[in-house]
């Protein structure tokens, strides 16, 4: 569910029509030329669509390969390396962190992270358990999924919405052993606002507007939309679900008490929630990788080449010289080390680059400070002995949503029929992961514990085993959750430019950040900014 901490707030637009490759190129290069650091005019994406540089493109131009390094093996780093070397490029790939992926990483059992802080934990789960610490869920129309059948990646469906999950808002009179299931309240919320809607437009409110044909096809729709009676009022019904379900022996159900009445109905907030099954971002069917998500990165590297990541390597330096890049790194050996390039594409979280040494100026620092992954978010991984939410509950897969400070929990969407299974417990930005983040991993695991209980019963505490939590802005080399892109701003104009020889990638790099989607597109319109000037110069 989106709430208001939520709420990605930025314009998305189609990506083509940000991107600026029209008449607003001439603007950038102004400005760029006047930082001098404008690559040539030529160097721009001339196409408004994604044209892969191809082998032939060296092969029947006879043009020297150039040589790339690559910063960053999240999604972004790692598409843009994968794209660069599919045509003959060069690539050697950096990346800090012990593993790769970035923001899609995955924890199994014997995982250990270290945050900032110096507070490590391992996972310890069952086989084949794993949690999605970052990126959990694709959209059918997302690139996404375009990378995964082009590299074989098993996947399957994720369910991002269950009419049995639950609605729990205490703030507004749930009460403990109470929650609500999505079909009870949608029933309700329809049903009462049905009601209104068909006495209003039987008063005439509505008669400025509508025709009386118009109020006719309205009131049948609101008939069966709203499951009214023949008066036009609502009084619950079958849509509502059952306290016992029809069956052999009990062949009409035995019915849920309520409705409540429609005060009560609005009152309970419950309709705030609804509108996230029908998010562009956010509506099913949505896919995960089977595994866990960054299964997808290790597809990656076998296509890239395992010799030519190399991990335990941060950054610390990226210079234009006259005749290209020099990357300098710490090695995994501890030695400081330089490589030099042609060109290099940078993908490391925006606000982290401007702590390198570079000589791209401090105008290109200030950009980045604007693209900095400023948000928060954190999630738990409760592992239990049962899977009790789908034999007691009979919730298979799909998000709780509540108004407490754990916002969703998240039922997996695989390994049923396994004795064991995994909850996200807690899923939550702004404030509520800040709360999270700031307590000892075992005080996480028994506050989320404490509310989830009052959804689920004793067994949310007695049948759990283990945890793991993250906190996304305590992630080295990460320090965030997500940006909020301006992508109306010069900045973000001018990042597209690129410093020089040095070329920006990242989802912060695209209309859609906070998706890998927007990571893909962010690597691909640089190498397709940097092709172009291979090819044109
Ligand atoms: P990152 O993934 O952040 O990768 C950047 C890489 O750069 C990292 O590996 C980092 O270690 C490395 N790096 C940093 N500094 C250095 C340095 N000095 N030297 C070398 N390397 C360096 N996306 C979805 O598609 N679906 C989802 O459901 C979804 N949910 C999400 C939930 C959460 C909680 C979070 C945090 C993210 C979620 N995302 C989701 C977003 C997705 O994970 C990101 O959009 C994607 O990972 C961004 O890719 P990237 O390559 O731009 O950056
Ligand atoms: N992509 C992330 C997720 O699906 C973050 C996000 C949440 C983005 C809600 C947009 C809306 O969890």
């Amino acid at each position: 569910m989106v709430t208001d901490e939520m709420t990605i707030g930025v314009s998305r637009r189609n990506f083509l029509q940000a991107v600026g490759v029209g008449s607003s190129a001439g603007v950038m290069f102004a400005t760029m030329g006047a930082v001098g650091l404008a690559p040539t005019a030529a160097g721009q994406p001339k196409n408004e669509s994604w044209s892969p540089p191809r082998e032939s493109d060296f092969t029947l131009t006879g043009r020297s390969r150039k040589k790339v390094v690559v910063v960053g093996a999240g999604p972004a780093g790692l598409a843009s390396a994968y794209e660069l070397q599919k045509a003959g490029y060069k690539v050697t790939v950096l990346e800090a962190r012990h593993r790769v992926g970035g923001r899609t990483l995955t924890i199994r059992d014997g995982d250990s992270e270290t945050d900032v802080n110096g507070v490590r934990q391992t996972a310890r789960f069952g086989d084949g358990i794993y949690m999605n610490a970052g990126a959990g869920r694709i959209a059918q129309w997302m690139v996404t999924m375009d990378y995964l059948r082009e590299l074989g990646v098993p996947y399957e469906v994720f369910t991002n919405a269950n009419a049995d999950a639950y609605l729990y808002n205490e703030r507004t009179g749930s009460t403990p052993g109470n929650p609500t299931r999505y079909r009870t309240a949608k029933a309700d919320v329809f049903g009462y606002t049905s009601e209104l809607l068909t006495l209003a437009t039987d008063q005439g409110a509505l008669d400025q507007k509508l025709t009386a044909a118009d109020k006719e096809n309205l009131r049948s729709f609101l008939r069966s939309w709203g499951s009214l009676k023949a008066d036009g009022t609502y009084q619950g019904g079958s849509n509502r679900g059952f306290s016992e379900y029809p069956s052999a022996w009990n062949e009409h159900g035995t019915p849920l008490a309520g409705p409540g009445s429609v005060s009560e109905v609005l009152a309970s907030r419950m309709g705030q929630y609804f509108p996230f099954e029908i998010n562009w971002e956010q509506s099913m069917l949505m896919f995960q990788p089977k595994g866990g998500m960054d299964t997808t990165y290790d597809y990656f590297v076998r296509a890239i080449g395992k010799q030519n990541v190399h991990l335990d390597s941060p950054v610390t330096g990226v210079r234009n010289t006259s005749s290209g890049v020099t990357v300098s790194y710490t090695a995994k050996n501890g030695k400081p080390r330089e490589i030099d390039a042609d060109f290099a594409i940078v993908s490391a979280p925006a606000g982290l680059m401007r702590g390198w040494e570079t000589n791209w100026g401090p105008d290109i620092d200030a950009a980045l400070g604007e693209f900095a992954l400023g948000s928060p978010a954190g999630k738990i991984g409760l592992q239990y002995r049962s899977r009790f939410w789908e034999d007691d509950h009979r919730i298979y897969g799909g998000i709780t949503e509540t108004d407490m400070d754990l916002a969703h929990i998240w039922y997996p969407s695989y390994g049923y029929g396994e004795r064991k299974g995994l909850l996200v417990g807690y899923y939550n930005t702004g404030t509520n992961a800040r709360t999270y983040a700031d307590m000892a991993p075992k005080q996480r695991e028994l506050r989320a514990v404490e509310q989830g209980v009052k959804i689920h019963g004793a067994k949310y505490r007695t049948e759990l085993e283990s945890s793991f939590s993250i906190a996304w802005h305590k992630v080295p080399y990460i320090e965030g959750a997500w940006a909020y892109p301006n992508t109306e701003s010069s900045r973000f104009k001018q990042l597209q430019q690129g410093a020089g020889n040095v070329y920006f990638a990242g989802d912060w790099m695209s209309e859609v950040s906070a998706w890998q989607h927007g990571a893909f597109w962010g690597a691909r319109y640089a190498v397709q900014a940097l092709h172009t000037r291979v090819m044109t110069t």
